[in-house]
């Protein structure tokens, strides 16, 4: 099963050191860049990661990066 493509570029949020945050990784969820539970009737998991500073961070959106939960650049080949 493939991805949802949510958006074709990453989403840029403001992100807050040491807290935990859940990446959307099915792309169904309505609350882009994160996790709304919509996951559930797929076989994806979102994935959970502790932001390392704070700051504006771009997370990827095409749900194709190979650096979850980073935008990597790979929505340019899609
Ligand atoms: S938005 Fe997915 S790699 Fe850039």
């Amino acid at each position: 099963m493939e991805p949802k493509i949510a958006q074709k570029g990453p989403f840029a949020v403001k992100l807050e050191a040491g807290k935990n945050y859940h990446w959307c990784a099915c792309g169904r969820s309505q609350n882009q860049p994160f996790c709304d539970g919509s996951h559930k009737v797929t076989e994806f998991t979102p994935l959970s990661f502790n932001a390392e500073k704070s700051g504006e961070a771009h997370l990827c959106g095409c749900k194709h990066t190979k650096n979850p939960p980073y935008c990597d650049g790979s929505h340019a080949k899609l």
